[in-house]
């Protein structure tokens, strides 16, 4: 930014000291023309020669400083009253035929002046050589040229917005239109250039910056997944994925029963239509994980087509292997090696992208996670901002707070990276607790010093923890039916 400011005043002073020298030099010349002539006349006998000597020095001048007038007029003009006025910046090609108009007039206005026996008009209208020799060289830069005005004067689209040109059918983000053509930044970020008069004639597909486009993502799942649940699981995952509109809900939806898939298509809105390519990647990504989570199955139709399969929800991770993780986590330090077999089979896998949600603070809860593989981040959201409490890693737990208290969630869960969670429902922890009373009064513990933690993050004064703890202990033991 400073740089460019610095920029324009450079420009800026440069331009004042152009026009300065150019109208010294033509005051000078007008100032000093009897005795310039007089100096040639001595030195040169012919008179037209010096005649000509001192005009055309004085017809260059004139419209240099005839030049710098019309683009200090441009500037004003455009820069100051057209922003301000209509709250946009002109387009090149308006200014650049503001300019040349202008020029154009001016040029003339001071040919006559400085040769006034010449006709200018018969010179013109007389010369049909020149006219035919000018129409043929400048028949395409014409076209373009007037291509242009046209498409200015429509306005089909502006800088900013993407379209689909051209028989190559180029797609990018249009970075200007001039008195040639358009240029357009491609999503490989190479430049096209569609001459006006091509653009003109064919058709255009422009997504503008200022309407809320969409985009089709599709997918195929196997027949005995049930639609009605597809269609809730990947709305819900696609909904929150960055750059995905909130002011409409995408609609998931059948577009065909195929020979051995149903498939779908997910038709979404984009609040920044130039990011489409990442965000249909991210769109099939919460789908897949979506999908996977829920166990809801893609079609491949080689494989699924005489294939039976019995859908788990449980990822590939081995019984034992989750049995080793339960056992590192501190709160079951005190079961049994049965007990921690028996709590792993009641535990369910659920993986999530990196920025999914896991948790929603105020939503109801009746299970708790261990993280398996992964990072997760705990946030509280205040006034709209993002406040991070705590970041949870392989081994640790979350949602027990909830699922111990009956109370809503009282923080989001948010993945920093793939995550895989291992769910604990109520009924696995009751089991538990009924056979280890110790448990209780261990979860008790943590919840005080997470609720202490939220409080101190929330600034609000942190509760006493041993009385907190006490308390909570009466309460879980109660909410769980408990002596
Ligand atoms: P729950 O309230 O069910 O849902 C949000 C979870 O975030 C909560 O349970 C805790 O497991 C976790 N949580 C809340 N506060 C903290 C904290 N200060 N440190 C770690 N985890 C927390």
């Amino acid at each position: 930014m400073a740089d460019n400011s610095s920029n324009q005043k450079n420009r800026f002073i440069v331009f004042i000291l152009a026009t300065a020298f150019v109208a010294l030099a033509l005051y000078l010349l007008v100032l000093f023309d009897l005795p310039l002539r007089d100096y040639l006349g001595a030195k040169i006998t012919s008179h037209a020669v010096v005649d000509s000597l001192i005009r055309i020095p004085q017809l260059i001048l004139s419209s240099v400083l005839a030049f710098l007038g019309v683009r200090a007029l441009n500037a004003i003009t455009f820069d100051f009253v057209f922003r301000i006025r209509r709250g946009y910046e002109a387009p090149a090609l308006v200014r650049n035929i503001f300019s040349m108009v202008a020029f154009t007039v001016l040029f003339v206005l001071i040919f006559q002046h400085i040769y006034a026996e010449v006709n200018l008009g018969a010179l013109f209208t007389t010369s049909a050589i020149f006219g035919v020799i000018i129409g043929l060289a400048l028949q395409d830069t014409l076209g373009n040229f007037f291509a242009g005005i046209s498409l200015h004067a429509d306005r089909p689209f502006q800088v900013g917005d993407v379209i689909t040109v051209g028989q190559q059918k180029h797609t990018g983000v249009v970075e200007s239109i001039n008195w040639r053509a358009i240029k357009i930044r491609t999503f490989q970020n190479h430049i096209a250039l569609v001459s006006n008069s091509i653009a003109a004639k064919e058709a255009i597909e422009v997504s503008s910056r200022d309407n809320l486009n969409a985009r089709l993502v599709f997918f195929s799942t196997i027949y005995t997944d049930s639609p009605a649940k597809t269609i809730h699981v990947v709305r819900e995952s696609v909904r929150d994925a960055d750059n995905v509109s909130e002011k409409i809900t995408p609609i998931v939806r059948i577009r065909n029963l195929g020979e051995s898939s149903i498939e779908w298509e997910i038709k979404y809105w984009l609040e920044d239509y130039a990011k489409y390519n990442d965000t249909d990647a991210l769109v099939r990504q919460r789908t897949w994980y979506a999908l996977r989570r829920n166990g809801l199955t893609f079609a491949f139709p080689t494989r699924t087509l005489h294939l039976e399969r019995k859908v788990t929800t449980r990822p590939t991770t081995a019984e034992d292997d989750i049995a080793d993780r339960l056992s590192a986590v501190d709160v079951f330090a005190p079961l049994s090696t049965d007990e921690l077999r028996q709590l792993a089979m009641a535990t369910v896998g659920h993986v999530f992208a990196p920025g999914e949600t896991l948790i929603r603070a105020g939503d109801e809860g009746s299970s708790m996670f261990v993280v398996h593989n992964g990072r997760v981040q705990v946030q509280l959201t205040e006034g709209g901002k993002l406040r991070p409490v705590a970041v949870l890693s392989e081994g640790n737990f979350f949602g027990e707070m909830a699922l111990f208290t009956g109370e809503p969630r009282t923080a989001s869960v948010v993945a920093l990276e793939e995550t895989e969670v291992l769910e604990i429902g109520h009924a696995a922890m009751k089991h538990l607790f009924e056979t280890n009373p110790s448990l209780v009064e261990s979860i008790s513990w943590t919840i005080a010093e997470r609720r202490a933690g939220l409080a101190a993050s929330a600034q609000q004064s942190a509760p006493n923890s041993l009385a907190e703890s006490a308390g909570l202990l009466t309460s879980i033991k109660h909410f769980f039916g408990l002596r």
